[in-house]
């Protein structure tokens, strides 16, 4: 028995395409390990959207190369989005790399491996020809609850910041029979919840199928309990889609909208296609059909050319939403996008500064939000222990807000409805009732 080891870094596409991989390597006669210097193969799940994260699959392979000298067997893999926008360069970087893998390219990983083998190297980075090539059921998941689907792949935005339409290609749809399939063995397997993804997943589209309509045929599927999907664009959330949102009793109450920035003149230099007030608009139409829908969002802080004032203009995009999370960023210039060209990139300093004041500002209105769910009543589907042993379960409301709960109690049932006692900026403590229903 051959022994592999994934480390994924980057987004949900990416720890769903590590399951794809380790779903291959299984029947090819390989089982996961959790320790590099066990392991035969060693793949690295790259993201590339910042330059940090790229940087860091270098300092990586430099810590993998002293295993690759006690073990000369050892096959290193660079995957992902570094390996596709590297691509050849990698190999002249850390030479003792011996297989480059795009993101389109997973359903070749047993091909290269051997070829790797017999030739020494081998590299394949073909971006659009490749659809979405595996039957996904294939993909080694994790124990759930929640299962990853791959609706789509790649990305046709040009959000001048953007690396990810260069790394994933050009959009490609599964078949709706394909993705229902899917769902229909994932909940027979015992994952009551399932989370559909797609770098543009408001734009699935197959034949006269969209989401929304995927949303709604899933949901008559025997077992779903609950539905999520990311990562969604405000320009391409329609009214059909938050309309399933309102309707289609599994979807979950919540909604990550990456809004990116709050002032117009910024959004339209990254090209992104939507003003504050049609964002807003939308924000503003989720809330009054969807009740108690939560949000979260993406916020990039000095982008070339933001000013204070465009700046102030997100610090009060915060204020008027009340994000139940925000993930904010500091820009990082990537290479071959348009905005790496764009002059009046600011110094890093003032990006940190604005990163600050965001988080500052987000951690206020969370921790007042979360303060008024005290007392309240809600389902919590468990997902795992919290880091400590012995300290309780943990679980997340349908408007994905975790849960912390302090007892061991062990219940065949994942579902749990539980009072909140307790709220911090992040969390939520709760207590287990018995007998009563969830809000
Ligand atoms: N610099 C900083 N943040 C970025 N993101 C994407 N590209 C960049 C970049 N060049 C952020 C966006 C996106 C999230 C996944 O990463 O906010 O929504
Ligand atoms: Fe990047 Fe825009 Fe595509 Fe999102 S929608 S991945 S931000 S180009």
């Amino acid at each position: 028995m051959r022994r592999f080891l994934i480390e994924t870094w980057g987004c949900q596409m990416n720890v769903h395409d590590s399951e794809k991989m380790a779903g291959i390597l299984g029947p090819l006669g390989y089982e996961p390990t959790a320790d590099a210097g066990l392991a035969d193969l060693i793949l690295l799940n790259t993201c590339s959207v910042r330059e940090k994260a790229a940087e860091k699959v270098f300092s990586r392979l430099g810590q993998l190369r002293g295993l690759k000298t006690l073990n000369p067997e050892l096959v290193i893999a660079v995957c992902g989005c570094v390996a596709q926008q590297e691509g050849e360069a990698i190999f002249r970087r850390a030479p003792y790399v011996d297989l480059v893998m795009g993101p389109r390219n997973i359903s070749r990983l047993g091909n290269l491996l051997e070829e790797a083998r017999r030739e020494g190297r081998s590299i394949s980075l073909a971006r659009d020809e490749d659809p979405i090539p595996l039957p996904a059921s294939a993909a080694a998941r994790g124990a759930g609850p929640r299962a990853y689907v791959t609706v789509m792949e790649g990305c046709n935005k040009s959000c001048a910041y953007c690396i990810v339409p260069f790394t994933r290609g050009r959009e490609v749809y599964r078949p709706a029979e394909e993705i229902l399939a899917e769902v229909r063995e994932l909940t027979a397997r015992g994952y009551p919840e399932i989370e559909f993804l797609g770098q543009n997943v408001n734009a699935y589209h197959h034949g006269t199928d969209e989401l929304s309509s995927v949303l709604r045929m899933s949901d008559r599927i025997e077992g779903v309990r609950r539905l999520r999907f990311t990562t969604s664009h405000p320009g391409h959330l329609d009214r059909r889609i938050m309309d399933a949102m309102r309707d289609v009793p599994s979807v979950c109450n919540h909604l990550h909208l990456p809004a990116q920035s709050g002032s117009n003149r910024i959004l339209r230099l990254m090209k992104r296609g939507y003003t504050r007030e049609r964002y807003l608009g939308k924000i503003d139409y989720l809330r009054r059909n969807v009740p108690g829908i939560a949000f979260s969002t993406d916020i990039i802080v000095g982008f070339p050319g933001e000013s204070e004032e465009d700046f102030t203009k997100t610090v009060t995009l915060l204020r008027d939403v009340e994000f139940d999370q925000v993930y904010a960023f500091g820009y990082s210039a990537r290479p071959g996008t348009v905005a790496a060209d764009m002059p009046q990139a600011l110094p890093e300093v003032v990006k940190q500064e604005r990163l600050r004041s965001i988080l500052a500002t987000q951690e206020e209105i969370q921790t007042r939000r979360n303060s008024a769910l005290v007392g309240r009543t809600f389902e919590i589907l468990l997902d795992g222990r919290p880091a400590k042993e012995g300290t309780g379960l943990r679980g997340r409301t349908t408007c994905n807000r975790i849960v912390h709960i302090p007892s061991d109690a062990t219940t065949r049932d994942p579902f749990l409805t539980v009072r909140i006692t307790r709220a911090h900026a992040h969390s939520l403590s709760g207590e287990p009732l018995l007998g009563s229903r969830a809000a």
